[in-house]
């Protein structure tokens, strides 16, 4: 598929991909959802990707779902927008690689919920953060009711979605929406230092790291601790990477991934 909108790169295992409709201020429309799920199939099946960092090209990240797209729809039209759009979240969650949102600048409706289906966030300074649907009289679609009160704590998910306030960097640093503030100059050169240094790191365990804490997220304590040392398990004894990893810790040598 060739892209409008999504602009893909990839160096040395890590992938990002700048969202680039800047006159709308990358506002979120069904030819964005169409080319972030052929997008994210090609991650899916490109084993060279360590790590998927997602930006934004302008001043905003994405400004929210497109407006301009939504207003004439009927209800059943406007479940089917937000049905849409949460498949392609729900997607690219369930990548089995690192996902980093690097976010640039406006984060605000269907943008800061794409940002919340990331593994993590980094955000510039510049960064502004907000659920304005209710200014709309909308809420949101994109699966940010059910993400941010898990990521943030039920009060402040919902001062941000009752309020609409659209917040700064350090509010969201307070709150552990983002992870990390850079200067903007230097969002990207940071966030892809981050990236190589996961990148280094035993890829499987990684992988198992993700999968482990989202799938635990869903399930009691036990059955949580359970599926972590089956899958604890599964990286010891030879030919595995937890093997090379601590028999090269004891060597004092850098740890050879296959
Ligand atoms: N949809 C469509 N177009 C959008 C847009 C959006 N979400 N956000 C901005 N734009 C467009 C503007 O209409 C404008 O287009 P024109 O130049 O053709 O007039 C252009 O982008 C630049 O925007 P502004 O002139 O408004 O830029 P600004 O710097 O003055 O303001 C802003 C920036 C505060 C982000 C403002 O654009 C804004 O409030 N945008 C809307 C934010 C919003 O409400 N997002 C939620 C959308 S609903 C949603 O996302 C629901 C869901 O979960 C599914």
């Amino acid at each position: 598929m060739k892209y409008e909108i999504l602009k893909p790169e990839v160096n040395d295992g890590i992938a990002v991909v700048t969202i680039s409709r800047p006159k709308a201020l990358n506002a979120l429309n069904t030819r964005f959802f169409q080319e972030m799920d052929d997008y994210i199939a090609s991650v899916k099946n490109d084993s060279s990707i360590k790590v998927l960092v997602i930006t934004g090209e302008g001043k905003a990240f994405v400004a929210g779902a497109d407006i301009a797209e939504m207003v004439d729809k009927n209800g059943e039209e406007g479940s089917a927008f937000s049905r849409l759009g949460q498949a392609t979240f729900r997607s690219l969650e369930k990548l089995n690689i690192p996902v980093i949102a690097a976010i640039n600048g406006f984060a605000l409706g269907g943008g800061l919920e794409l940002t919340m289906a990331c593994d993590f966030r980094t955000a510039s300074t510049k960064a502004k953060f907000g659920q304005p649907e209710v200014n709309l009289g909308l809420i949101p679609g994109y699966a940010g009711t059910q993400r941010l009160p898990r990521l943030v704590g039920q009060g402040d998910a919902l001062y941000l979605l009752m309020t609409a306030d659209m917040i700064g960097a350090d509010d969201a640093l307070r709150i552990g929406l983002v992870q990390k503030v850079f200067e903007p100059e230097a969002l990207m050169e940071e966030t892809l230092k981050i990236a190589k240094n996961i990148a280094s790191k035993g890829p499987n365990a990684v992988k198992l790291v993700k999968q482990v804490v989202r799938q635990g997220l869903g399930m009691d304590f036990d059955k949580g601790s359970e599926l972590e040392a089956k899958n604890f398990g599964s990286l010891f004894g030879e030919g595995n990477e937890g093997k090379e990893g601590m028999a090269a810790f004891l060597e004092k040598r850098k740890p050879e991934w296959n």
